[in-house]
């Protein structure tokens, strides 16, 4: 099968030497006509549905298909930001991701503001996904069953590094690592335990959006969503695109 995008081959390199006020304009426009997606193929719950593409672009040959950008938002200003990070895991309840809850810009946002949102893009099947949620804190236990299979210089890179704290430089952080590393010396992988501002939150989903690629931007877009994190009612709508 060809996953390559066919495109409109709009861009003109000339625009870019011409009009040198724009760096970037009109770049390549791709169609999108690989799949379709119809209300009848949808399972019943939106984890369940988002199992079902997951499964499949983990078996394609899609890069880092858990790979995905996390957007929160600080209150009061309403400073958004995302990055990305990796889904870890998923559960009935919802989608599990594991950072740093101490320093880290994230966690200032969730501080103050428990919605947040995932947004998933696997290029080789032309499909977003988009998860909007409340955040829930996992216990140090189930953070700890996460932690514990994770390599031991991941293992003591948490520990070891302030994320998102302004450092002077690379050795910095090599100082640190390296006195980490001593510290641990004497213990097993087993017995690095997992530090306790690091760890996994849940995005508890309130609307999950699966949208699928198709020819001259008319795409397929179609959404769960329900009132409530209490309620498993989930009503399924269609949006333009
Ligand atoms: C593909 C990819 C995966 C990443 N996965 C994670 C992750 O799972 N957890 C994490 O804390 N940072 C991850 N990062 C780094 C984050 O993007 C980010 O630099 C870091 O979490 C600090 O972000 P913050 O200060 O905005 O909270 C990843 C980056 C990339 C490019």
């Amino acid at each position: 099968m060809n996953l390559d995008l066919p495109t409109d081959k709009t861009y003109d390199e000339s625009v870019k030497t011409e009009k040198k006020d724009k760096l970037v304009f009109a770049p390549e426009t791709y169609q999108y006509t690989l799949y379709t997606l119809s209300e009848d193929e949808l399972v019943n719950s939106p984890i369940e549905q988002f199992d079902k593409w997951f499964e499949e672009a983990l078996k394609s040959d899609e890069p880092i298909p858990e790979s995905v950008v996390f957007s929160t938002c600080s209150l009061p200003s309403g400073r958004v930001s995302s990055r990305y990070v990796l889904l870890k895991e998923l559960d009935k309840r919802g989608f599990l991701i594991f950072s740093n809850w101490d320093t880290s810009k994230k966690e200032k946002d969730v501080e103050t503001n428990k919605y947040a949102s995932l947004t998933f893009l696997w290029k080789k099947f032309q499909r977003q996904v988009r998860v909007e949620g409340i955040v829930e804190r996992l216990t140090y236990e189930e953070s700890q069953e996460y932690y514990g299979v994770r390599p031991r210089g991941s293992k003591i890179g948490a520990w070891a590094s302030p994320q998102s704290k302004v450092l002077k430089n690379r050795e910095e952080l090599d100082k640190i690592v390296a006195a980490k590393e001593k510290e641990f010396e004497g213990l097993t992988d087993d017995e690095i335990k997992c530090p306790p501002k690091w760890g996994g939150i849940r995005i508890v989903p309130l609307e999950v959006e699966f949208w699928q690629g198709r020819q001259s931007r008319l795409h397929d877009r179609l959404s769960y969503r329900r009132e409530s994190i209490e309620t498993d009612e989930w009503e399924v709508v269609r949006l333009a695109p």
